[in-house]
C-alpha cells in the first residue's frame, strides 16, 4: 500500500494512541494534532498502554483554531477526525452545553472546511452510536456533526466514512476503571475493544486509499461493534433453561472464575448489527467476552495492563 500522511485530531487520546501504532506499523506517518502530546497524554492516565510514540509528526493545536488548521493541514493525505467530548463527559457532567457544542460541532465544522481548503478529499468521521440519543448533549452535537458530513460529502464531492462505534474506553484507562475487572463488567454488557475501534479506522484509510466503493456523493455511515460468541438463536431464547445456561454454554470452564470475579453470567449482552461494516469494510472484530475470560484468568482482576512498579 503506498505511504500516507494520516491527520488525527485528537490523535494524543486513547483511539488516536492506538491508531498511531497500528499506522506506524504499516509504514504510514501520523500527524498528531492535539492540545498535548501522545506522551503528555499517556503520562497523564499513568498507564502503560500502547502509547504509538515513534516517528509521529506532533503538531500542537485546537480544532476550534481555524488558523491552527490551517497551518498544520500541509501534505496530507487522509483526515481522521477524532477529537470530541463524549459520552464521559456528559455524565459525569464535565463538559456543559457550550463546551460541546464548541468543540463536537463547531470543531468539526473547522475540521471539515479546513479540509476542503487544503484540497483534502478523504475523510474518516468519528461519530458514535450516541446519535440515537439525540436528546442528550453528546448525542446531539454527533447528529449534527455527522450532518456537516453529509453536506461536505455531498457539496464537495469529498469521500467521507462516519463510523458509529460504541463505548469503547479501554481497559488500560485507569481515569475511569481502576482494574481490570471493573472495565470488564462494564464491557460484559455488550462493548467493543478499542483494537476493534481502531481495526474499522485502520479498514476505513484503507478503503479511501486504494479500496474500490463507490461514494456518490454521501457519507459511507457504519457501526462498529465487537465479537460475540452468542448467536441471534442464544439471544433469541436467553437462558430458557435457566439462568446463566446461555453463558455455560460457550465459557462452562470459566463459569466459577467469572462468578467469583463479579460478573454476571445471566447478563444478557445487547449485540449490534454490523453486517454492513463486515461486508463494505470487510472488518472483522476479534475480542470477544471469551478473549476477556482468557485474560481474566491468566492476570486476574488487575488485568493485562497492571500498572507496573
Ligand atoms: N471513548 C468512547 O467510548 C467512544 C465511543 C463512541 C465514540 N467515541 C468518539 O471517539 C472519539 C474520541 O475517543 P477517545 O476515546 O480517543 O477520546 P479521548 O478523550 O481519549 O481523546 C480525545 C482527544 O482529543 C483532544 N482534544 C480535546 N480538545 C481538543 C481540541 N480543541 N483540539 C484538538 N484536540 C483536542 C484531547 O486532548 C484528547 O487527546 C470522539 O469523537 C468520541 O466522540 C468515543
Amino acid at each position: 500500500m503506498p505511504q500516507k500522511r494520516i491527520f488525527l485530531t485528537g490523535g494524543s487520546g486513547d483511539l488516536g494512541r492506538y491508531l498511531c501504532r497500528s499506522l506506524l506499523g504499516m509504514g504510514h506517518t501520523p500527524v498528531v494534532f492535539d492540545l498535548r502530546s501522545p506522551e503528555e497524554a499517556s503520562a497523564h492516565s499513568g498507564d502503560n498502554a500502547p502509547d504509538g510514540t515513534g516517528e509521529i509528526e506532533f503538531i500542537r493545536g485546537s480544532i476550534t483554531d481555524r488558523e491552527d488548521l490551517k497551518t498544520a493541514l500541509k501534505n496530507i493525505d487522509v483526515v481522521v477526525h477524532i477529537a470530541a467530548w463524549h459520552g464521559i463527559h456528559e455524565h459525569k457532567q464535565e463538559k456543559d452545553a457550550w463546551q460541546f457544542w464548541d468543540l463536537n460541532v463547531n470543531g468539526t465544522f473547522n475540521v471539515f472546511e479546513s479540509a476542503r481548503q487544503a484540497g483534502i478529499k478523504d475523510f474518516v468521521f468519528i461519530s458514535s452510536t450516541s446519535i440515537d440519543e439525540r436528546f442528550g448533549l453528546y448525542g446531539h452535537t454527533k447528529v449534527v456533526g455527522e450532518e456537516i458530513a453529509t453536506v461536505y460529502a455531498h457539496r464537495h464531492d469529498m469521500k467521507v466514512i462516519t463510523l458509529r462505534p460504541r463505548a469503547f474506553i479501554p481497559p488500560y484507562n485507569t481515569e475511569v476503571y481502576s482494574q481490570f475487572i471493573d472495565w470488564a463488567k462494564w464491557f460484559a454488557k455488550g462493548a467493543v475493544h478499542i483494537s476493534d475501534v481502531a481495526q474499522s479506522v485502520i479498514k476505513s484509510i484503507e478503503l479511501l486509499i486504494e479500496g474500490e466503493y463507490d461514494f456518490e456523493n454521501a457519507p459511507l455511515t457504519l457501526t462498529v461493534d465487537g465479537a460475540y460468541e452468542y448467536s441471534a438463536e442464544d439471544l433469541a431464547a436467553w437462558d430458557s433453561d435457566g439462568p446463566g445456561t446461555t453463558f455455560r454454554k460457550y465459557y462452562g470452564p470459566f463459569y466459577d472464575l467469572a462468578v467469583e470475579s463479579g460478573l454476571d453470567p445471566a447478563l444478557k449482552p445487547s449485540i449490534l448489527d454490523i453486517s454492513k461494516t463486515r461486508e463494505v469494510l470487510n472488518y472483522r472484530p476479534l475480542y470477544s467476552m471469551k478473549t476477556l475470560l482468557l485474560e481474566l484468568k491468566t492476570y486476574g482482576a488487575v488485568g493485562p495492563y497492571a500498572r507496573r512498579g
